[in-house]
């Protein structure tokens, strides 16, 4: 047990040991399943709960609290999988939730008595504290919601604000070196809430109304110290702004379409581009490319024909991509074949579906070996993408 602020406790957990979150995102440093107790005169409640296999630690961590409530601002597993064990070492504790939630605590673990239906702007009185809720959805699931204790000016946020890696010590930034954080944030963000940029950018506005010292979220640190520069962070990432910067995305079995991408890389540095990323997808885990892809304004794609389709690690990324709806990025397209193009032509659809750009895509193609034609394609291509990226 921590404490945050006067009254308000940390006993969330720490995993080390789960390989990929959703069994999909790799967690090389971990993850945090942050959970809270905020204890008034009258009632004490705990804010959101951890992922099963954390029950014990959770339970050691809470050092024999005794919540009358649990407010659950979010149901994913990773937070909600606690609720039935918690359930049985506490009876009385009431569950607390919107209308979404409640049907989800039904429908997962068969709970439906000593529930509290609370709706948008709602109060709970402590004694002295105050929990009020704020419905916030999609962020990234229908029943997000948000806690805010006005009394001591803290938010609890959900996964809004979260980030992977488990917390090294601290809790609260002040007391940590924040910068090994930072890059899980993106990744998080792209890899997580990336679709839902436009509800973000709703709860961000309806928030805006109150006063927070300290945002608490699911994941990762306690932001205070740095509480502005992290909000300017998901500002700018759920408005889908980027910093200048190129991501070559490509796949290659032989090596041609590879020199395309090593040929356009070159071009670019030359043409003045300083942030420049490039990912072979049969290789880089699709996580870190998305975390790229969020963070920069320039996108070049390529791919060889393969089967009379697109190269199938390169279609997974731009499906990944179009799912998160990404916006307002520059983009390119290069592609292989050697006797029937088709790469090239499935990139640019792709593209062109998303709507990331209003101009014709700047473009490169090669038939085997990369023909003198493609080299100046490729040259044309970068001197464009680097002119639109450092406008
Ligand atoms: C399994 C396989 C399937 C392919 N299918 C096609 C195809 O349908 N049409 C085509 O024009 N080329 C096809 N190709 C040829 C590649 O697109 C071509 O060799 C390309 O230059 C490979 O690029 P890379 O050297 O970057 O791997 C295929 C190659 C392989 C190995
Ligand atoms: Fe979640
Ligand atoms: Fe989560």
């Amino acid at each position: 047990m921590r404490e945050i602020v006067s009254c308000i406790d940390y006993v969330g957990v720490n995993d080390r040991t789960t390989q990929k979150f959703e069994a999909l995102w790799p967690l090389p440093q971990g993850v945090s399943y942050n959970s809270y107790i905020v204890r008034g005169s009258k009632c004490t409640a705990m804010i959101d709960a951890v992922e099963i296999s954390q029950c014990e630690h959770l339970l050691k961590n809470m050092n024999g609290a005794q919540p009358d409530y649990l407010v659950i601002n979010h149901m994913e597993p990773d937070h909600s999988g606690a609720i039935p064990v918690l359930r049985k070492y506490f009876p009385q504790m009431t569950i607390v939730g919107n209308i979404k939630t409640l049907d989800m605590v039904k429908n997962y673990y068969g709970i439906e008595d000593n529930v509290l239906k609370i709706a948008d702007g709602e109060e709970l009185d402590l004694g002295g504290l105050t929990l009020r809720f704020y419905l916030t959805p999609m962020i990234h699931w229908p029943e997000t919601m948000m806690t805010y204790v006005p009394e001591r000016k803290l938010l609890f946020t959900g996964d809004a604000f979260g980030c992977f890696g488990a917390l090294n010590g601290a809790v609260t930034d002040s007391d940590i070196d924040i910068s090994p954080y930072i890059p899980e944030m993106y990744r998080y963000y792209s890899n997580i809430v990336g679709k839902y940029g436009t509800f973000v950018q709703k709860a961000i506005n309806k928030l805006n109304c109150i006063e927070a010292n300290y945002l608490c979220p699911t994941h990762g640190p306690v932001w205070h110290e740095n509480l502005r520069y992290i909000s300017s962070i998901y500002n700018r990432l759920s408005k889908y702004e980027a910093e200048p910067g190129v991501v070559i995305v490509y796949g290659s079995m032989y090596g041609n379409t590879e020199d395309m991408a090593e040929l356009i890389a070159d071009q670019l540095v030359q043409e003045g581009v300083r942030n420049i990323r490039i990912h072979n997808a049969s290789y880089t885990d699709l996580s870190y490319i998305l975390s790229d892809i969020f963070k920069y304004n320039g996108l070049i794609i390529g791919a060889p024909t393969y089967s009379n389709g697109l190269y199938p690690p390169v279609e997974a990324v731009l499906n990944a991509i179009k799912v998160r709806e990404l916006k307002n990025r520059y983009v390119g397209a290069f592609g292989s074949f050697t006797w029937a193009p088709q790469s090239l032509k499935r990139i640019k659809t792709i593209l062109q579906e998303m709507s990331l750009c209003t101009e014709d895509i700047p473009t490169a193609e090669t038939k085997c070996g990369v023909s003198d034609t493609a080299k100046v394609q490729c040259i044309s291509l970068a001197k464009e993408i680097a002119a639109k990226v450092l406008s």
